[in-house]
């Protein structure tokens, strides 16, 4: 959700800036712009709609310095004029942001009291306006733009092009941020992920809240914004598997990234015993035991909490990171958070967690971005290692928490290396699972029910939150109404829905609940339904189809949901959809 980019070098600073953007691209947005410094005059380049052929950009050649912008509209709606970055009055500065200024009517009103006036409908211009009000009395811009920062409430990551030398100022707090610098120290970059200039670096100064860095002389130097005073800082180096965005060939980074699982659900465990051992014992230990996410991931999370219960028989319970309003006074000493995340970055996962740490609950997580808040604020840290996942629709993200999880409840009851191999397992089933032969099946399937609007997925017992990751997958990328239930639910008021031709995806797998489960799919059948089947357990005669998954035993969750990930990806290709960039939705939810 919003994007942000800085650079100053020696090359093409627009080229560079919208390559940057490109690559924050899967974040979500609806307009982008561009600042750069040319003849000691800031230009402006703003668009609404996609960035498109960067080779084909060429409105503000010959400068080497800028920042950039992909916005997702909060405060204000898509407009050329809301896009960022905004000048100031005088047009020396220009300031781009990620966030919400939750404080921002206030704000607002104080300053137009004083005479101030607004041009746009953003948080933004706000923030634009209390630099300019800092700078009556504090001539520079850095100091100005720290204390205007300190009078924001929310999370917010502000970026700061100024006209008059090569300077840039960037202030983090909440949003990521994160800086590259080149190996010969000619070219610095800034920007909200390190994969939108790991081309150019692989050394990155990781940012905390309320710091604030500077680019001025071909010098990097970093604040701490309550003071003011410079920090130190540690220039790190990523790994290049970290970073690798290609597409492989594919059409889509969704296929390509579903296809990854086979692999992707064995390196999210690639973990030793040892290296689990001092989660394990806290887990033992803990007085209650949490897992917490936000949509995919609140699903895994809540698959992972039902291992934990299920096969490491402690009391674990799932939350939704966005409702955790009732555990405030509930979370304390002794207890165990388990966060789980693709971005390390969702805001109300975020929150869930600060609260968690305040109360003097420990935070374990299991994420797939490098150097994220999340991990940042975890005593027991975890990386899924699935490398970048673009498509917004998370995948192999969440196969990989989902992987990592039934590792972990193992691990509690000593069976750490019989779940090894039974993860080894899978993953080599699915190396034979991703055939034409599968791809034709669902094509085919896909083709019947195209024209429908609604469908209904029943899963049980650990398949139950298969069901709902499921159909959101569907929904996300097809914008049909997919909706999963609980088998169980069906009786109790869901089946009024089911009418002649509705079609619905029952998942049935060899467990203990598949007698239930088959029941289910047998009453919706009974009342015309058109039932599909998905799962390791063999054809029942009244499925008008059945997608076989490979047998996974208690692993089932993770290739079961895989078909559901193929419909949804046949589906929306035949709808014509944007596969990767769904409309409305944004890969990295970072404002709440
Ligand atoms: C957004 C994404 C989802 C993701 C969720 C949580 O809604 O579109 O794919 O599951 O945020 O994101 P996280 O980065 O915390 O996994």
């Amino acid at each position: 959700m919003c994007g942000i980019f800085g650079y100053i070098g020696d090359k093409d600073a627009e080229k560079v800036i919208t390559e940057g953007l490109k690559r924050l691209e899967y974040r979500g947005y609806d307009s982008w712009g561009i600042a750069v410094k040319k003849d000691d005059k800031i230009h402006i380049h703003k668009k609404i709609g996609e960035i498109g052929d960067v080779e084909e950009i060429k409105q503000l050649p010959g400068a080497f310095v800028g920042i950039g912008h992909t916005r997702w509209a909060t405060h204000g709606g898509v407009t050329k004029n809301n896009a960022h970055p905004h000048f100031s009055t005088d047009m020396s500065f220009v300031v781009a942001q990620n966030g919400i200024v939750e404080n921002f009517q206030e704000l607002k009103s104080m300053l137009e009291e004083k005479g101030f006036k607004f041009e746009t409908q953003t948080d933004t211009e706000v923030i634009v306006r209390l630099i300019e009000l800092k700078l009556r009395d504090i001539k520079e811009l850095r100091e100005a733009a720290r204390l205007a920062f300190l009078d924001l409430k929310g999370r917010n990551t502000i970026i700061i092009l100024e006209q008059n030398t090569d300077h840039i100022i960037a202030i983090r707090n909440g949003s990521p941020l994160v800086a590259g610098i080149s190996a010969d120290r000619k070219e610095y970059f800034l920007a909200s992920d390190i994969l939108s200039f790991a081309h150019h670096t692989d050394q990155v100064v990781f940012m905390n809240d309320y710091q604030m860095v500077e680019i001025k002389d071909r010098k990097l130097s970093l604040f701490e914004v309550e003071n003011g005073n410079e920090i130190e800082y540690k220039i790190q180096k990523v790994e290049p598997g970290e970073v690798n965005i290609d597409k492989e060939g594919h059409e889509h980074f969704m296929i390509k990234e579903i296809i990854e699982q086979q692999y992707t659900i064995k390196e999210a465990t690639n973990y030793t015993k040892d290296e689990l051992a001092e989660l394990v014992e806290a887990l033992k230990s803990a007085k209650n035991v949490y897992t917490v996410g936000a949509g995919t991931a609140g699903y895994a999370a809540g698959q992972i909490a039902y291992y934990l219960r299920k096969i490491a028989k402690l009391n674990a319970v799932e939350l939704k990171s966005y409702e955790m309003e009732s555990y405030k006074d509930l979370i304390g000493e002794g207890d165990i958070m388990i966060a789980i995340s693709q971005s390390g970055e969702t805001a109300d996962t975020i929150e869930a967690l600060e609260f968690t740490k305040k109360n003097g609950a420990k935070i374990a997580s299991i994420v797939n971005m490098m150097g994220s808040t999340t991990t940042r604020m975890s005593d027991y840290k975890f990386y899924s290692r699935s490398g970048p996942e673009i498509c917004v629709a998370s995948t192999k993200a969440f196969t990989a928490q989902v992987s990592w999880g039934y590792l972990l409840a193992n691990a509690v009851v000593d069976k750490f290396e019989e779940a090894k191999a039974n993860i080894a397992k899978v993953s080599e089933s699915l190396q034979n699972y991703f055939t034409e032969e599968l791809f034709e099946q669902i094509k085919s399937l896909v083709d019947r029910i195209k024209d429908q609007e609604h469908f209904f997925v029943l899963g049980r017992g650990m398949n139950y939150y298969v069901s709902l990751e499921g159909a959101l997958k569907v929904k996300e990328i097809t914008y049909k109404h997919f909706e999963g239930f609980a088998a169980g639910e069906l009786k109790h008021g869901v089946i009024a829905l089911v009418d002649k031709g509705t079609p619905v995806f029952c998942i049935v797998s060899d467990d203990e609940v598949k007698n239930d489960m088959v029941s289910a799919a047998a009453e919706v059948n009974a009342r015309g339904a058109f039932t599909v089947g998905i799962g390791d357990n063999p054809k029942q005669a009244f499925f008008e189809d059945f997608i076989e998954a490979p047998q996974a035993g208690d692993l089932s969750p993770i290739t079961n949901v895989i078909p559901f990930q193929l419909i949804s990806y046949f589906l929306g290709v035949v709808l014509g959809n944007n596969i990767d960039k769904p409309r409305n939705l944004a890969k990295s939810v970072t404002v709440k």
